[in-house]
């Protein structure tokens, strides 16, 4: 895979309270993690700080979301510089959550990555298909548009990683198949070829998410252009460690 480090990010969500997530990142500590992957906890924006404290060092933190600006009569919105100031490195922007129940548009997800990565933040990039596009035969007609709006507001790629996520895949269970991920994963590669650049398409992680656990990883690794995972329910259970080791 083009020595494309495997990434795997936890996206905990609206979910979990200081015990709980206590008690899973004493777990996650633990747990024996292969050095040749890259691993991100993608914790609420209240609990960024404490997760950064108590997790090992051999994890990184995620925001979940940010705004624009660097700060602002902006009530309820956190920004990079916020998200850096408690030690995170990472923000998920466009998460089929934020587009879908939160309304959020390309071009404003286009806004907030061209800002977080000025701050210096590495942004996972998130796009995916709905079932009805899926069924209409434009899977890669959307995911495109999405992955346009993202790569408009990219200069330094190497802080970029994009996740496809197919949204009838989120939450229910019901995994893309390995073949279905990586045949949107290698034309997802083939549009940044053409549109970015050859070097681009090359190196850039594109990781899959939607369903993963602990059973269904290790197939979905050991296709070639699936270079890791964003892992939503699994993310809050042992299996993680499992997910995390993937690609052996
Ligand atoms: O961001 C990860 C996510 O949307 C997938 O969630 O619960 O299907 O693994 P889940």
């Amino acid at each position: 895979s083009h020595g494309r480090k495997f990434f795997v990010g936890g996206n905990w969500k609206m979910n979990g309270d200081k015990k709980s997530l206590g008690e899973l990142i004493n777990t996650m500590n633990a747990g024996k993690v292969n050095a040749d992957t890259e691993v991100v906890c993608g914790a609420p924006s209240i609990y960024i700080d404490f997760a950064r404290q108590k997790l090992d060092s051999k994890f990184a933190v995620a925001a979940q979301n940010c705004y624009k600006v660097p700060s602002g009569a902006f009530t309820g919105e956190i920004s990079p510089a916020m998200i850096k100031d408690c030690g995170a490195t990472w923000v998920i922007l466009g998460h089929s959550e934020r587009r879908h129940i939160f309304g959020e548009s390309d071009e404003l997800i286009g806004q907030k990555v061209a800002h977080a990565l000025s701050e210096g933040i590495g942004v996972i990039g998130c796009i995916g298909e709905k079932l009805d596009h899926r069924e209409a035969g434009i899977t890669e007609k959307v995911v495109n548009e999405q992955t346009k709006a993202i790569a408009d507001n990219v200069k330094d790629w190497s802080k970029v990683v994009l996740a496809y996520e197919p949204v009838w895949a989120i939450g229910t269970g019901k995994s893309a198949t390995p073949q279905q991920a990586q045949e949107v994963h290698i034309k997802l590669r083939d549009w940044l070829k053409t549109h970015v650049s050859e070097e681009v398409a090359k190196s850039v992680r594109i990781i899959y998410g939607g369903s993963v656990t602990g059973a269904t990883c290790k197939e979905l690794a050991s296709q070639p252009d699936i270079d890791g995972f964003l892992v939503g329910g699994a993310s809050m259970k042992k299996e993680f460690i499992d997910i995390i080791n993937a690609k052996q």
